[in-house]
């Protein structure tokens, strides 16, 4: 039972409230601000969302100050070092790691869902192409709808268990679908006897004229990288999948919209941005120039990879993948990568620059990642196309756990009003 009660006063009024404050399992506590306007006639404002808590959830907590990350009270080293993106994947969704026959009947199930119905195959065709992947899965991924009517009641739990493998086994498969749309290449069908990022590269890289072997380095690199990027609790994208799927829309619109969400370069498109912008520095010694322009308040210019709304130091997740970068790049035969040493050296600059520590800007888990997918020869236009796939797992989680909450109700904001008071309408012929 809560006791705890966060004291409110309006001079104005005279009202004076107690309003509940709710306490987690670990974090700060919330105020539950849900009797303000009942009590005061006021709404709160907080633009960016940056110190509201939006829902309750159990799948996922950061310690933004300490760098902390658990996925259901794991941390996420701990995974990265001994799970696998499959079992991570099942800890996401059902809140406890599997046992064995478990996780067995939980792979053998994506990978039975992994082809895509031959019509959605067709789709791809009708996209130019050079058409940007992420506009491809998107469109796909919403359109998947059109599909499964027979298994869309989100009231229906077995209905929803069907459509949350469904879209993790298939969205590899619309992934590579539009990479080979893109490289003019044959569509090469999901092999259910290769694991997930194995049967992930197969699609990508084979094709019909010779043999091709997975190499089985790139695999494992790739299931490290979708461990650490399978969910980030309530950032844009999940966000903008909670509130689509909170007005009762079908599950592939919510994971289309988040798709859409990841895009923007604030979020997961910065993958691709920060190889552009290495690419744009060129040199070390450029590194100063691009700063200065990166501090300097009337340039767009921002240090790509870099800073982030929770983490107010080291995103564990970039710490592991830069690690990650000195073992790959080594085992793939390219250790001598002068991105990434570039990429080094401008995370060695920005650290000591008075601007990036009085603002805590730190590399986040954009930084590094795209070095490791280019070294397994991904293109850069699929780099957030990679990363779309990953957190699917964790889009879905956080749908199931609201649909799966009896007290959800429609996300819908309030806003502060700042336009013209109540006037009438001049014709045509009176307007100046
Ligand atoms: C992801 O939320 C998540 O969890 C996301 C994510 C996930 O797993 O889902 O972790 C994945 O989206 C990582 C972030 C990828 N984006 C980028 O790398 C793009 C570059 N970074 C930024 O644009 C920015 O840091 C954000 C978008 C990540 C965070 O934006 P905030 O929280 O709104 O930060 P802010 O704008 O309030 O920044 C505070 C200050 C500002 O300066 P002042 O006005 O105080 O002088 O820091 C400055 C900002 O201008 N700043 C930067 C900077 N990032 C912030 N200055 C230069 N370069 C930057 N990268």
């Amino acid at each position: 039972m809560n006791t705890k009660t966060f004291e409110l006063s309006n001079p104005a009024t005279g009202v004076k409230t107690g309003l509940p404050v709710r306490s987690g399992t670990i974090g700060p506590d919330v105020i539950d601000i849900g009797s303000i306007t009942k009590d005061h006639g006021v709404f709160t404002f907080d633009p960016a969302f940056g110190v509201t808590a939006s829902c309750e959830s159990k799948i996922t907590y950061i310690d933004g100050d300490k760098g902390i990350l658990l996925y259901r009270g794991y941390p996420v080293e701990q995974l990265a070092a001994k799970s696998s993106f499959m079992e991570v994947a099942y800890l996401l969704l059902h809140g406890e790691l599997p046992n064995e026959s478990q996780l067995q009947g939980f792979v053998t199930s994506i990978s039975r869902h992994t082809m895509i119905n031959e019509s959605l195959l067709r789709f791809f065709n009708g996209f130019h192409h050079n058409a940007h992947p992420m506009a491809m899965v998107s469109a796909v991924v919403g359109s998947m709808s059109a599909f499964y009517h027979d298994s869309m009641d989100i009231n229906n739990p077995r209905h929803r268990e069907i459509f949350s493998h469904r879209i993790i086994a298939k969205i590899p498969t619309i992934a590579a679908a539009a990479h080979k749309h893109a490289q003019g290449q044959p569509f090469i069908y999901p092999r259910n006897d290769l694991d997930y990022c194995s049967n992930m590269l197969n699609m990508f890289f084979a094709v019909p004229c010779e043999p091709y072997r997975v190499d089985p380095v790139a695999a494992q690199a790739l299931d490290l990288l979708f461990i650490l990027h399978a969910d980030h609790e309530q950032n844009a994208s999940t966000s903008t999948v909670r509130l689509a799927g909170s007005t009762g829309a079908n599950p592939y619109s919510a994971i289309s919209a988040g798709v859409s969400a990841l895009w923007g370069p604030a979020h997961g498109g910065a993958n691709e941005a920060v190889l552009s912008m290495l690419e744009q520095i060129g040199s070390v010694d450029n590194i100063p120039k691009y700063l200065a322009m990166a501090k300097d308040k009337n340039s767009h210019f921002k240090l790509m990879g870099f800073g982030h709304r929770v983490y107010k130091n080291f995103d564990p997740r970039a710490k592991i993948i830069r690690e990650m970068c000195y073992k790959v790049l080594e085992k793939l035969g390219r250790a001598d990568n002068p991105l990434f040493e570039l990429a080094l050296r401008l995370e060695e600059i920005a650290l000591k620059d008075e601007y990036f520590v009085a603002r805590k800007l730190y590399p986040n888990v954009d930084f590094y990642s795209g070095i490791i997918y280019s070294a397994l020869n991904i293109p850069r236009s699929m780099f957030t196309v990679m990363f779309a796939i990953a957190r699917t797992v964790g889009w879905v989680s956080h749908w199931l756990e609201m649909i799966g909450d009896p007290s959800m109700r429609i996300g819908r904001p309030r806003q502060l009003y700042t336009g013209p008071t109540l006037r009438d309408y001049t014709a045509i012929d009176k307007r100046g």
